[in-house]
């Protein structure tokens, strides 16, 4: 059997060591014939294949980014685009894709599902917000990047009696900011499941002050917005899946604060550092038990299922009732985290 992977939407630590998982268990345990597919869902358009064998999977465990490459390539915005899909795929002689995405490049293997199309989900965004699964791969990285970026963003913050806003990724849900936040001890933080209230920021800083407190770490995703207000963006353009480019929360919020209570403010967006390099131990755990066992659905001939994490165990649904569904913070670990607020 020929079995295809391609990995859509953003990077994110962990998909190399996915792939590795497919072809050790795949060839070495089911005889299988593994090939990778080019940038996503746009390899598959187009025709773009390489194989992949022990030699090219080896060594890539601890590797950030993707072999592969990646695209946000939608086939359905292009005319007949899942009709040639499926021809080159046909042509290529694919039995099976395994697709490692989050909500988009999923979305789109549940559709090429009724084109015959067929296709085993894995979970991956650093953002964590699909829903189904406990914790997609890439997330526990962002989280401790962005951990350490809060650590050393206390001391300078500290020592200059400043306030410190750290903007990270989270376009629809504010998991890396709460986790990270939790973890670093931030003084606030501003998530999109909780739009803010610029004067009740500024209440904090103030309160920190009484108390001796001259500096402040705020942490907020890049999708947070004021009460009755909207998402700060940085580019209008939209992308094939009809998502808007966010960024620029942390400084408008800098403004907001030098404005309320003059209090010397700098911002740090935290970016792209978020999503490259190696993933943590945790990731590389995850990111090869849902490699595993998506070879494993395969083999069984479960398609049009996605594997997940439930509690410690590896599991699998059906792709219908995820794709499309977003899965937000837990309000419970935010009214932990906001014991510490000020
Ligand atoms: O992967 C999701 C995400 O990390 C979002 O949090 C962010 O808005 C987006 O990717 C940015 O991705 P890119 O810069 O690749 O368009």
């Amino acid at each position: 059997m020929k079995v295809g992977v391609l990995s859509g939407g953003g990077d994110a630590p962990g998909i190399n060591a996915v792939i590795r998982a497919i072809v050790r268990k795949g060839i070495q345990n089911y005889g299988y014939e593994i090939v990778g597919i080019r940038d996503g869902w746009g390899g598959l358009l187009h025709g773009e294949f390489v194989p992949l064998d022990l030699k090219t999977a080896s060594g890539i465990l601890n590797r950030g980014g993707s072999i592969l490459g990646t695209s946000r390539t939608n086939p359905f915005k292009t005319k007949k685009g899942p009709e040639q899909i499926v021809k080159n795929a046909r042509k290529e002689a694919l039995e099976a894709i395994v697709v490692i995405g989050g909500d988009d490049t999923l979305s789109v293997a549940q559709k090429m599902h009724d084109y015959g199309l067929k296709c085993v989900g894995v979970p991956k965004t650093i953002d964590n917000d699909l829903a189904g699964t406990d914790y997609t791969f890439g997330f526990n990285t962002a989280v401790s990047i962005a951990t350490e970026a809060i650590d050393r963003l206390h001391t300078t913050a500290e020592t200059h009696h400043r306030v410190i806003i750290l903007e990270v990724m989270g376009r629809y849900t504010g998991w890396i900011a709460l986790e990270a936040g939790l973890a670093g001890g931030a003084d606030v933080i501003l998530i999109p499941e909780k739009p803010f209230d610029i004067d009740e920021v500024c209440k904090i800083i103030k309160r920190r002050q009484t108390r001796g407190r001259n500096f402040s770490i705020i942490v907020v995703a890049e999708g947070a917005k004021p009460k009755g207000g909207v998402e700060i963006v940085y580019s209008e353009s939209l992308d094939e899946f009809g998502h808007i480019r966010l960024g620029g929360v942390g400084y408008y919020l800098g403004k907001e604060i030098e404005r309320c209570i003059n209090f010397e403010t700098r911002v740090v967006v935290l970016g792209h550092l978020q999503r490259g390099g190696a993933p943590t131990a945790f990731d590389r755990m995850l990111a090869t038990r849902f490699g595993v066992a998506a070879i494993d659905l395969v083999h069984q001939g479960k398609f049009g299922q996605m594997v997940a994490l439930k509690g410690n165990k590896i599991t699998s649904l059906p792709l219908e009732e995820i794709v499309g569904k977003r899965k937000t913070v837990d309000l419970e670990l935010y009214d932990i985290a906001s014991v510490f607020f000020g």
